[in-house]
């Protein structure tokens, strides 16, 4: 069988790598066709991910760059249909819920090709996110929808997504980050930063509801100055919030509110793990990083009023700020009052990929 994968964002490539290593070792003996759709394209929000996770190179980069949701949706459609129709693989398999994961499966499923979810049927309920309208059109036409939790099952249950269409098989993020944790740990890279073990925070921010709104931005940064007076907070920035911070005048120079955050450029895979599991405290508005803390066993504060990954509150580490100020400074004192220790929702024991492959295994020529 011919599998053809899509990735596009920095999300995509960790939950995609050990899919690719699962298909090689198969007996099966699958090809494999990965294409990129250029949707990330800076070296640190891309090339770096290939180089780390050791992911062979795209054997097609589509280079479709930024945009709106409808050129950059529209131009991986554009771009992607010629070499479908040339690859004409027995499956495309798309991860995730960036514009790519919905433009890819779309322009499949019109092709007639058979389209496999990973990561189907995780719902935030709030259709303001980009990702959550990538989430439903993406799942509605799948022909194999791989979840992570039974939540997620039921999700799609509730929908009228045919039980024979849904397997629940784990994480295959979590693949990732229980393969790459020893090496990520022997890289160390917070002790090049002059980081003591649990004596810091990490902060991620980048979903646009949050940093292109200026008012809550900076009531955002107040909400974490008192933990920045206790401990240093190291703030990776993705591209979008830097130019943010800039625009609206954030940058924070010495002894503001803001003093103790830390900004640095958008880091490696092996890097930020190493950053987050000796992390005292996490705080982000990223989806992934919820379920990595709820392994790592980190306290994880989530800058956001709502989470398509109830089971890292439930059975994690996890637990939602909203984005107020008030809200902030409640739930970092909370989360550092209250023990973390590792947890491990069901199936998510590194062996997800190869649960998936296992079953694509068992599908018939073209996929169904
Ligand atoms: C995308 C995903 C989001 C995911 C995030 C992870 C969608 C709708 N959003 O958001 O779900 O959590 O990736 O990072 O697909 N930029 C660069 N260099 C790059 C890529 C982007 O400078 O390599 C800048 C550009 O100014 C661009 C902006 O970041 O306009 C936003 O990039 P985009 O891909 O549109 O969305 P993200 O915010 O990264």
């Amino acid at each position: 069988m011919r599998i053809l994968s899509v990735v596009g964002a920095r999300p995509n490539f960790m939950k995609v790598a050990p899919i690719i290593k699962a298909l090689a070792c198969h007996p099966a003996g699958f090809s494999h066709i990965l294409v990129h759709t250029g949707q990330h394209y800076d070296a640190k929000m891309s090339a770096a991910f290939f180089a780390d996770l050791a992911m062979p190179r795209p054997d097609f980069d589509l280079g479709v760059g930024s945009g709106s949701h409808a050129v950059q949706t529209a131009n991986v459609m554009l771009r992607i249909e010629p070499v479908l129709r040339d690859a004409a693989p027995d499956l495309v398999l798309v991860v995730g819920d960036v514009n790519s994961t919905v433009a890819a499966a779309l322009t499949a499923k019109k092709l007639g090709l058979a389209v496999a979810h990973v990561e189907a049927g995780l719902r935030s309920f709030d259709m303001t996110m980009p990702e959550e309208i990538n989430r439903l059109c993406t799942d509605v036409i799948a022909d194999h929808l791989f979840t992570t939790d039974r939540i997620a099952n039921a999700n799609l249950r509730r929908e009228g997504i045919p039980a024979e269409r849904v397997h629940f098989v784990g994480n295959v993020m979590i693949d990732s980050l229980l393969a790459h944790r020893e090496l990520a740990e022997r890289r160390a890279f917070h002790a090049s930063l002059g980081l003591t073990p649990r004596r810091y925070a990490t902060l991620t921010l980048h979903r646009p509801s949050n940093v292109d709104d200026r008012d809550r931005l900076a009531g955002m940064l107040a909400g974490l100055a008192g933990l920045a007076a206790e401990m240093p907070v190291i703030f990776p920035v993705h591209p979008r919030t830097r130019s943010r911070i800039a625009d609206v005048g954030l940058a924070p120079p010495d002894g503001d509110a803001t003093r103790g955050i830390r900004l640095v450029d958008p880091l490696g895979y092996l890097e930020f793990l190493d950053l987050l599991m000796h992390s005292r405290l996490v705080l982000t508005d990223s989806g992934g990083i919820q379920e990595e803390t709820t392994i790592l066993g980190v306290p994880c504060v989530t800058l956001r009023d709502n989470t398509e990954r109830p089971v890292t509150i439930s059975e994690g580490t996890n637990r939602l700020a909203g984005t107020s100020r008030a809200g902030i400074v409640a739930a970092i004192a909370e989360a550092l009052a209250s023990p973390a220790v590792p947890r491990m929702p069901e199936k998510w024991d590194g062996r997800a990929a190869e649960r998936i492959v296992e079953i694509i295994a068992g599908l018939r020529p073209g996929g169904r």
